[in-house]
């Protein structure tokens, strides 16, 4: 596989730039497209660490991380749900390179010349023990000019693999990459914000289905789905790609209860069995939004929206479908095992996971040895039990996404 340093001219650059951009464009979800641009951009100019950055409103907020030396390939990279954003100004390199908007070359971090305005921040170095010399800083540019983002590179290796320089023509390529990326990293904010946008829509029926939440089960889904991989051997190609459809798939299992009328979703008493049943119907509803799919995100948002009520046991609902369109809906016998496609087995796990941690008007959220203890009770009945071993053996990540995705994001995420 070529390197930069293999690729000389503008014209072999160019070519890399458009192969990696038609593979972007294939993806639909944010952290799969940041995690290819990584991936991609660090293949070529042989960086250990890369980390991006996305720009809101002043700041700089962390949106993805790879670093070779802490990471093995493959496994599940708890990094990126790490929170923080660094303010738009000239005091750090990755502020300092989204204010001028000019790409910054650094050969020694710790030998910076001191009437620069920005400083080297050792934290990183100092907690972990990691060695940061040379460092790439580009920025990343919407259509119209904007700095949308920043991408840096952290070490580059020379063909043994030693600490070196980022290859001469780094500028050149990263310039042009940093370009198309913007427009696959607008397209993925697009698509997050339409579906929050649905989700919204959700939201005003039910007040449990807020964008935290989604966000929540879309990220314990993909994480989980990930374990659950790896334990079976899938190909890691295969991994990538259903990973990238069930974070964004996951997000929308509850949007088909905008067909659900306030009276029955916001009344406080218990629901009669008539009105109950009514609620199940959600999962149809669902189902319908995406009854004619163009696409294998459609195929699995619908399998998720229809199946997240399933059993493993069979005593779930809606049960197998034979017409989704009549009045009621007709069903035929349940659905059990494996019956279930796996990623609504995922989410029906990842949903009841995070209603039981939440805090609602009418309960506490409850301590995480309740939890583990009732989900490993309800594994072989209510859960797949595949799928229990892999939350359970990922419940550090989950934390991790539980802490990043707070309700405190919920005023962040109204229009303003
Ligand atoms: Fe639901
Ligand atoms: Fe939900």
């Amino acid at each position: 596989m070529l390197d930069l340093n293999q690729v000389s001219n503008a014209a072999k650059i160019l070519a890399e730039v458009i192969s990696i951009t038609e593979q972007l464009n294939m993806l639909k979800d944010l952290d799969a497209i940041l995690d290819r641009i990584l991936m991609e951009v660090r293949r070529l100019t042989r960086a250990d660490a890369g980390t991006i950055f996305l720009a809101e409103e002043d700041n700089l907020k962390f949106s993805y991380v790879h670093n070779d030396t802490f990471m093995k390939v493959g496994e599940i990279n708890k990094d990126i749900y790490t929170n923080f954003t660094i303010p738009i100004n000239k005091s750090s390199i990755v502020g300092y390179v989204a204010t001028t908007g000019e790409p910054l070359n650094i050969d020694d971090a710790y030998n910076l010349d001191p009437s620069l305005p920005f400083q080297f921040n050792k934290n990183f170095d100092e907690k972990t023990g990691y060695k940061t010399k040379s460092i790439f800083t580009v920025p990343v540019k919407t259509s119209q000019g904007e700095v949308a983002g920043v991408i840096q590179l952290i070490n580059a290796k020379d063909a043994e693999g030693r600490p070196a320089p980022f290859p001469q023509n780094t500028r050149m390529f990263m310039s042009m990459f940093a370009n198309t990326a913007s427009v696959a990293i607008e397209r993925a904010i697009m698509t997050r914000e339409l579906i929050l946008r649905m989700i919204r829509m959700a939201e005003m029926r039910d007040p449990a289905e807020t964008g935290p939440h989604v966000h929540r089960v879309g990220g314990y889904s993909a994480e989980i789905y990930h374990q659950w991989a790896l334990n079976k051997g899938v190909d890691p190609k295969e991994i990538k790609k259903t990973k990238d459809l069930i974070r964004v798939a996951a997000m929308l299992h509850d949007v088909g209860k905008v067909g659900i009328s306030d009276k029955i979703l916001k009344k406080p008493e218990k629901l009669t069995d008539e009105e109950f049943a009514i609620v199940k119907l959600h999962t149809v509803y669902g189902a319908q939004l995406f009854a004619k799919p163009t696409s294998d995100l459609d195929t699995m948002s619908r399998e998720i929206a229809i199946g997240h009520h399933e059993k493993w046991s069979g005593k779930g609902y809606p049960g197998l479908m034979i017409d989704m369109w009549s009045k009621p809906p007709q069903v035929g016998a349940p659905k059990r095992g494996v019956d279930i496609p796996l990623v609504a087995r995922i989410v029906a796990l990842a949903d009841v996971f995070d209603a039981l941690t939440s805090p609602r008007c009418y309960k506490e959220p409850w301590p995480d040895e309740k939890i583990i203890a009732v989900v490993k009770e309800e594994s072989g009945s209510h859960f797949d039990p595949e799928v229990v071993e892999s939350f359970l053996e990922i419940f550090d990540v989950i934390q991790l996404i539980r802490a990043k995705y707070t309700d405190a994001l919920r005023e962040e995420e109204k229009p303003k």
